[in-house]
């Protein structure tokens, strides 16, 4: 118990170092004003405190982790927010068509399949008909000249860690094009982008 609260008070701080925030950039980009937000697999918080100071974004933040949510809730102190703790392959407890957008942000990949498409499809159900389910991936690729540009940036050291450790999963599920194959199973619309300098992916899934 001792070792997960530091891990999280680890990725906390991480959270905070200027490649997070420009890696999560491109997620919040895609978010509009005063949209419902679910954020499945928050973390420590960091995409609803932007969501909400830059778009007064109703959010709802979502992890197994209950000391993830704790730190998420110092991070998130004051602010008009709903953070729950989930249970793996259990059902997510919101009404259907509920939310505009939908964040899976550096989850996806590391699960195994069964949770990867219980996921896709429990956000399916609860998001609205017009909603967007956006997910932000690690490629686990970049060039050598970008990396060594972002590691060699200040307070940027938690970068070259993140990469060496989700490099692996990450090159798996480029390969894999797991949400490619969820969207034409269920007949939905895909569309993906590079971002973060070649080092992220954002795969975006609509209803026709
Ligand atoms: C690498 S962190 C990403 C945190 C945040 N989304 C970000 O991009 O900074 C992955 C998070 O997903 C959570 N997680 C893993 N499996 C999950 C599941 N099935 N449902 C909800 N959260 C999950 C973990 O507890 C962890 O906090």
């Amino acid at each position: 118990m001792k070792v997960d609260l530091s891990f999280s008070r680890f990725f906390s701080s991480v959270q905070e170092t200027p490649w997070h925030v420009e890696f999560l950039e491109p997620v919040v980009s895609q978010i509009s004003p005063y949209s419902k937000v679910l954020d499945i697999g928050t973390g420590t918080g960091k995409l609803l405190q932007f969501l909400i100071n830059g778009k007064n974004s109703d959010c709802t933040g979502i992890d197994t982790s209950a000391s993830m949510l704790s730190e998420a809730e110092k991070k998130l102190k004051g602010m008009a927010v709903s953070l729950l703790q989930v249970t793996s392959g259990a059902t997510l407890p919101f009404q259907n068509t509920c939310f505009d957008k939908i964040c899976i942000c550096n989850v996806l990949f590391n699960l195994n399949a069964n949770d990867q498409d219980f996921l896709l499809n429990q956000s399916l159900g609860i998001l609205n008909e017009k909603g967007r389910i956006i997910i932000l991936s690690p490629t686990g690729s970049g060039t050598a000249k970008d990396f060594f540009r972002k590691v060699s940036k200040r307070n940027n050291k938690g970068f070259a860690l993140w990469y060496i450790l989700t490099r692996q999963s990450a090159r798996k599920w480029n390969t894999q094009g797991r949400i490619k194959e969820f969207c034409k199973e269920k007949n939905l619309v895909y569309s993906r982008r590079i971002v973060f300098d070649g080092f992220g992916l954002l795969e975006l899934v609509e209803r026709r």
